[in-house]
């Protein structure tokens, strides 16, 4: 009688790539979860793999900051090096790169800075080489989470014109100005420099508003849209899912997971149990696919 069923094929596991080698540094506020080199990274995706996880979706540390955030679209850059590297070691293993400008700037802002305010049609074109570099390194899909308007045209056309029309764009659509990103800022070491993200993220009030991004994005040539966060959102999901014809990926972030630990470790909760419920709430809305670093823990109870 059990309408839905969660399984570790319907989970992306986020991995936080840095430079040097031989690293492995803990998120304090994200226990569980490490900022890698390369070389550990790729031991990391051997692992995930054979837990069940068809992918992962990765992320940047880069050594060096600018305002540019020119860090992104180097060949030689940790994310860049990690997907050739992961393709290489476990070629089974769908490889997502985040594409966005914010761990690579020094202002931690995810788009250019002009007068102390965010530039969205410049950023356009910073954001369309980031995800051309990526694919040329052999990232299987790219998803843009910056949230300027008008960047999944602008990276579809790059990428057509780069001959990787195979490459599929999954869109952090309807991303929301939450607090419930607070470790990853830690985790991505983004936190902007100044000012907040409230003028490119959605407002948390708003639903419909959601929907009209989702649209304005699969009509740009979004392949599979994000709701972003997750727990707070189930309504997005939810009507995301009833609204459109496009698989619908759910971000259960680090905010949600960060909670669900500090409790589990505090022994006020029966943190295997809510985590088991959380996910498969977010399946319950209509999630296709779900982002979320309970990823390994979920498809280690989900295998029993
Ligand atoms: C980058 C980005 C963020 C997250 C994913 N991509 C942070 C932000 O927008 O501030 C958050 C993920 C999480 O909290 O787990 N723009």
């Amino acid at each position: 009688m059990r309408e839905t069923s969660l399984s570790p094929d319907d989970l992306i596991y986020p991995l936080f790539v840095t430079y040097g080698r031989n690293i492995r540094t803990a998120i304090k506020s994200m226990p569980g979860c490490f900022q890698e080199s390369v070389d550990r990274v790729v031991k990391h995706a051997k692992e995930i793999y054979s837990l069940g996880i068809p992918s992962v979706i990765l992320f940047g540390i880069p050594e060096h900051k600018d305002k540019k955030g020119s860090g992104a679209y180097d060949p030689q850059g940790p994310v860049q090096k990690a997907v050739k590297a992961i393709k290489n070691k476990v070629p089974e293993l769908f490889v997502i790169t985040d594409v966005c400008l914010c761990e690579y700037t020094s202002h931690g802002h995810c788009g250019l800075i002009e007068k102390n305010d965010v530039k969205n049609d410049p950023t356009l074109e910073l954001l369309a080489k980031e995800a051309v570099s990526h694919a040329k390194a052999g990232a299987d899909m790219v998803a843009p989470s910056d949230m300027m308007d008008g960047r999944v045209e602008a990276i579809r056309i790059a990428l057509d014109n780069r001959g990787f029309t195979d490459i599929p764009i999954m869109s952090y659509a309807a991303k929301y100005a939450s607090a419930f990103y607070g470790p990853f800022r830690e985790a991505a070491e983004s936190t902007p420099e100044f000012g907040d993200r409230r003028t490119y993220q959605m407002d948390p009030a708003n639903r419909r508003e959601a929907m009209k991004e989702i649209e304005l994005d699969i009509e740009e040539g979004a392949d599979i849209i994000m709701v972003k966060p997750a727990l707070s959102y189930l309504d997005v999901v939810s009507d995301a899912k009833d609204f459109f014809n496009v698989p619908v990926a759910a971000y259960n972030v680090s905010g949600e997971y960060s909670l669900v630990k500090a409790a589990g470790k505090l022994g006020w909760i029966d943190e295997k149990r809510i985590m088991i419920e959380i996910l498969t709430s977010i399946k319950r809305a209509g999630a296709d696919l779900i982002l979320t670093y309970f990823a390994k823990d979920a498809a280690k109870i989900l295998n029993k």
